[in-house]
């Protein structure tokens, strides 16, 4: 097992910038040396294409290649390996749900459902596969907390909603949303429920058969991982239903000029040659986590967001964007009169790193009257002092813009 206390000390970007204070873990984790090494070594030792040449290192790699994906089902608890697609992130894994599960489906006037907290991602796919067949996005609303609200989604559950997607832990608000209550209340009317998990896998226990999900995505870049690496997890009997929409060598059985016979998945979805590094990198940071007591994790992180959030709404003219009852370590904040662009670069002038923006969640921020929030996201290798230290600094920001 390892210990947070020495943790600091497994991601060498802490020995390259000593006084880094590495505030947006939401954006993207650092990387322990294990997976630096794990990339480094593939690419010295074993670098070779897979599932194409029957050399032995060629074998090898195709092995350890798979293996990955085994240690990904055993991760999530995911019934079977081959519910595991990889590709390149959660972007890439709901458009591939959006273009090949959903969009052949569906029709005028039906209705996909997703949160008023989502990402982007998991808006503007949906948003464009309904303007395509003159179906309606329906949006979960939420209350001045960030909580959605479950009493009306449960009334949208009608016969026409086809699909819901809902981010597991909110990016922008840090909300942690009831999914296994919302996976519940979808499959009693039998409809498919996707959860984006790009904020939730790194730190908290995933349960894939227990939550009996549908689809889950999440990026390895948010899990101490590589970039460029992602996985789909979806179901065996809607991916067995699902057309690929990318199409080459990798996943066919037989190809003719006149036709072509296509593999099984998950290779159907993973045509070319696929982030081969990337899905070692990510094996390596699986190996990662697992070494880590979840608990303590969990309990070091709901400090770290009290004992910040307590010591930020001490300061006059603060307000936090996003207090509900079950958070996790990322606290968004607006100041009074000064814009979080010139409190990002105020704290970056102190070694201070932390997102300013929209978050890529621009109706957050049109639902709270904001341009912008400033955004501390937390993860395994903060340390509490850094949290006196940033409050001090948030002081200064005031003190400087009057
Ligand atoms: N989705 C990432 C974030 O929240 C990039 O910052």
């Amino acid at each position: 097992m390892i210990e947070l206390k020495n943790i600091k000390s497994h991601f060498p970007i802490f020995s390259c910038h000593s006084d880094l204070v590495y505030l947006d873990n939401a954006a993207t984790t650092q990387k322990p040396q294990s997976v630096i090494e794990a990339i480094s070594n593939f690419y010295k030792k074993e670098n070779t294409n897979i599932h194409r040449g029957i050399y032995p290192l060629a074998v090898s790699t195709s092995q350890k290649y798979e293996a990955v994906r085994v240690k990904i089902a055993q991760f999530l608890n995911a019934n079977d390996p081959e519910e595991i697609v990889y590709t390149s992130g959660t972007t890439a894994s709901v458009n591939l749900v959006v273009h090949s599960f959903l969009r052949p489906q569906l029709k005028m006037d039906d209705e996909v459902i997703i949160s008023a907290m989502e990402h982007h991602a998991n808006l503007i796919p949906w948003q464009m596969a309904c303007k395509d067949v003159g179906a309606h996005l329906r949006v979960i609303p939420m209350n001045r907390l960030g909580e959605l609200d479950l009493k009306e989604f449960g009334e949208m559950l009608t016969t026409k909603v086809k699909m819901i997607a809902v981010t597991h832990i909110s990016n922008s608000l840090g909300s942690i949303n009831p999914i296994e209550e919302m996976i519940d209340m979808a499959h009693q009317k039998g409809i498919p429920i996707l959860v984006d998990g790009a904020q939730s896998v790194a730190h908290y226990p995933i349960d894939l058969q227990g939550l009996d999900v549908d689809f889950f995505t999440f990026s390895g870049h948010k899990l101490f991982g590589p970039t460029g690496i992602g996985v789909l997890y979806g179901k065996k009997q809607y991916l067995d239903k699902m057309q690929p929409i990318q199409f080459g060598g990798g996943m066919i059985k037989n190809v003719t000029f006149e036709k072509s016979i296509f593999s099984e998945v998950p290779q159907l979805f993973e045509a070319g040659t696929t982030n081969i590094s990337g899905v070692i990198g990510l094996g390596a940071a699986i190996d990662y986590v697992n070494e880590l007591n979840r608990d303590e994790v969990l309990g070091f992180l709901k400090r770290m967001e009290n004992n910040l959030t307590s010591k930020l709404l001490e300061v006059d003219g603060l307000r936090i964007i996003g207090q509900a009852k079950k958070k996790s370590a990322i606290v968004s904040f607006s100041m009074e009169s000064i814009h979080p662009h010139d409190i990002a670069t105020f704290l970056g002038a102190e070694n201070i790193a932390v997102r300013a923006g929209h978050h890529c969640t621009q109706p957050v921020m049109d639902f709270f009257q904001l341009p912008a929030t400033t955004r501390v996201s937390f993860s395994i290798y903060n340390q509490e002092e850094e949290v006196d230290f940033f409050v001090k600094k948030i002081k200064e920001i005031k003190q400087f813009f009057g």
